[in-house]
């Protein structure tokens, strides 16, 4: 069985991309292979769990293209060169174009930090998403995988989980909780479940 060559398109530390390099390890993800790791911009923390784990790496800059089109066409560009057949956003905190979109439809899944359609969409993204689960005081939150569309946060739901809120939160110590809770135990299923169907297909 050949496995799904997955790319994990990344922004900053990169806890989600650990969780996926250790879920591979462990045999969690038998279907898969991560291929390769995307950073938007260079130094970030990500790019040194890739190394470590031996993962091939690079990074495309928004700034260093005259405007988004050039900008996703050298993103496909790394893409193919690597042969990934499935992208998963950890983090990576660019909203890409439909016409990007469309090169990986039900190939592409995002992890989102809340219960989508709380919480989601333009401007809904790391903190900020934390900070208005606890401005509108709810008491529960949690995280979900979706695959991607045009619409953000709008694709099909692949998994959710739910996780309390608790009295004296602050938005780090609710990241901290859908995290350990949550993203970095559903992301790596859905990657699973993804790449199992295509490796199917
Ligand atoms: C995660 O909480 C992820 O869900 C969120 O950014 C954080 C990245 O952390 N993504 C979004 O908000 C996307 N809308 P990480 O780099 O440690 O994985």
């Amino acid at each position: 069985m050949a496995k799904t060559k997955i790319a994990v398109l990344v922004s900053g530390g990169g806890t989600n991309l650990q969780a996926l390099i250790d879920a591979e390890k462990a045999g969690n993800i038998p279907h898969g292979e991560i291929a390769l790791v995307v950073a938007s911009k260079p130094g970030v923390f990500a790019l040194e769990r890739a190394a470590k784990a031996g993962i091939p790496s690079g990074v495309v800059e928004r700034k260093s293209y005259p405007d988004k089109a050039s900008f996703e066409a050298a993103l496909l560009d790394v893409l193919e060169q690597h042969g990934i057949q499935m992208i998963v956003l950890a983090g990576f905190m660019l909203v890409l174009s439909a016409d990007f979109i469309r090169h990986f439809e039900n190939r592409m899944i995002n992890v989102h930090p809340a219960l989508i359609p709380s919480f989601c969409g333009d401007g809904f993204y790391g903190l900020h998403v934390h900070e208005a689960a606890l401005n509108y005081g709810v008491k529960v939150t949690g995280a979900t995988v979706h695959f991607v569309n045009e619409v953000t946060d709008g694709g099909k739901i692949i998994l959710q989980k739910a996780v309390d809120v608790l009295d004296g939160d602050t938005p780090e110590i609710l990241q901290k909780r859908v995290m350990e809770q949550a993203e970095w135990i559903i992301l790596p299923q859905a990657a699973e479940i993804v790449a199992k169907q295509l490796s199917e297909a």
